[in-house]
C-alpha cells in the first residue's frame, strides 16, 4: 500500500520537531519528494540531510502558517519544485496550559491563529492545486483528541482543535465532488517537545498527559490517510473512550477529566512563559519529548484500565441518581 507514496509530492508543516519530523522521515523511506515547512530553519535543514540520505528529494521552505502569505508561497514553491502536491499535512500546532483567568486572551486569539487558522491557510492553498490535477491529492489535518473532549487548564487548545474537526468536516463534504479528499487525525497524548514548547500559566512544568503514545505512531497513521484517507480517526486508544464516557455520562466525565488535567502538571515550580506561541524556541528540535511513549506500555494499559474502571463506577453512580 506504501508502493502508493514513492515520488508523490508531500507537503508537511510543523516538520522541524515531533509528529512532523517523524511524519518526513517515514515518507522518505516510502520514497516520497517532501516539501518541509515550519519556522525553525535548522531543525529543518538537519531534517532534510537525514531525509536526503534516505534518498528522499527535499525542498526546506521556513514558514509561519498563521501568516496566509507565506502559505500561498509555500505551495507555490512546492508546485515550482515539484510540478504538482499530491498530499499536504496541516501538522504544526501550539500548546498553551492555564485556567480562564491566567491565559491571557491573546493568547487565546494566537491558539487560533496558529492551530486553526494554520489549518484553513493549508487547505485552501493545498485544494486550489490539487484541484487543478487529474489525480485530486489528499489534505491531512492533524488535529487531537482535544477536537472530541475538552481538556481542562487547555480551554485554548481544545477550542482551537474543536475549529479544525468542523472546519475539516465541512470541507471535506464540499469537496466530495472533486478527487480531492480531507482527513482528520485526532491523537492522543503523544511523546513529542509540544509540552517543552508551550506557553504555560499554571505555576508548574507542564508533561505529555497519561498514557502517552508514541509519535511513530501518529505519523504511521498520516500515512495510511495520505494513501487511503479516511474522513476521521483517532491514534491512541483514550481518544474515542474519553468521546464515549462523554456521550453517556457528561457530568461524570466533567469531573474525570478534571482529574486527567492534573496528570499534564509535574510538581517541578514554572515561570510563567509563552513558550513558542509567537516566537519559536531552540530546544525541542527532536522527534520525541521524553515521555517514553512507546517503552512504557503497561503504564498506559494501567492507566486505560483505570480510567475506564472511574469511568464505570462514576457512571453507575450517575445512572442510579436519574433511575
Ligand atoms: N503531542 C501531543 O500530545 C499531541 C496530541 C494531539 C495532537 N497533537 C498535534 O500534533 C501536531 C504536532 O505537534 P507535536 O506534538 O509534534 O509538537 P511539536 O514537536 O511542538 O511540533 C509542533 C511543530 O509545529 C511547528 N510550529 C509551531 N508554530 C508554528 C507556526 N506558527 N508556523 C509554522 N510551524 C509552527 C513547530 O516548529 P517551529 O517552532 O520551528 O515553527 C513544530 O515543528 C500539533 O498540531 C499538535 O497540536 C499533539
Amino acid at each position: 500500500m506504501r508502493k502508493k507514496l514513492k515520488d508523490a509530492v508531500i507537503v508537511i508543516t510543523g516538520a522541524s520537531s515531533g509528529i512532523g519530523r517523524e511524519t518526513a522521515l517515514q515518507l522518505a523511506k516510502a520514497g516520497a519528494r517532501l516539501v518541509l515547512a515550519a519556522r525553525r530553519e535548522d531543525p529543518l535543514r538537519s531534517l532534510q540531510e537525514e531525509c536526503e540520505q534516505a534518498g528522499a528529494q527535499c525542498l526546506v521552505v521556513p514558514t509561519d502558517v498563521a501568516n496566509e502569505d507565506e502559505v500561498s508561497a509555500l505551495a507555490t514553491q512546492a508546485v515550482q519544485a515539484f510540478g504538482r502536491i499530491d498530499g499536504w499535512v496541516n501538522n504544526a500546532g501550539v500548546y498553551a496550559l492555564g485556567s480562564l483567568e491566567k491565559t491571557p486572551i491573546h493568547v487565546y486569539r494566537r491558539l487560533m491563529d496558529v492551530n486553526y487558522f494554520g489549518v484553513v491557510h493549508g487547505t485552501r492553498a493545498a485544494a486550489a492545486q490539487m484541484k487543478t490535477q487529474e489525480r485530486g491529492g489528499v489534505i491531512v489535518n492533524v488535529s487531537s483528541e482535544a477536537s472530541n473532549v475538552s481538556v481542562a487548564l487547555a480551554s485554548a487548545y481544545t477550542a482551537s482543535k474543536h475549529a479544525v474537526r468542523g472546519f475539516s468536516s465541512a470541507v471535506r463534504q464540499e469537496l466530495l465532488d472533486t478527487a480531492v479528499r480531507v482527513s482528520n487525525v485526532m491523537p492522543a497524548g503523544i511523546d513529542t517537545p509540544l509540552f517543552e514548547h508551550a506557553a504555560n500559566y499554571t505555576g508548574k512544568e507542564a508533561k505529555a498527559p497519561e498514557p502517552v503514545y508514541s509519535p511513530e505512531k501518529v505519523a504511521g497513521v498520516i500515512l495510511d490517510m495520505l494513501v487511503r484517507p479516511q474522513a476521521e480517526i483517532y491514534v491512541g486508544a483514550t481518544a474515542p473512550l474519553f468521546g464515549a464516557i462523554r456521550h453517556v455520562a457528561p457530568a461524570t466525565f466533567d469531573r474525570m477529566m478534571r482529574k486527567q488535567a492534573k496528570s499534564h502538571l509535574k510538581e517541578a515550580p514554572q515561570a510563567v512563559t509563552e513558550g513558542n506561541l509567537y516566537h519559536p524556541v531552540s530546544h525541542g528540535t527532536s522527534v520525541h519529548g521524553g515521555y517514553h511513549g512507546r517503552s512504557k506500555q503497561w503504564v498506559r494499559r494501567i492507566a486505560v484500565v483505570t480510567t475506564l474502571g472511574f469511568g464505570a463506577y462514576r457512571l453507575v453512580r450517575e445512572l442510579r441518581q436519574y433511575a
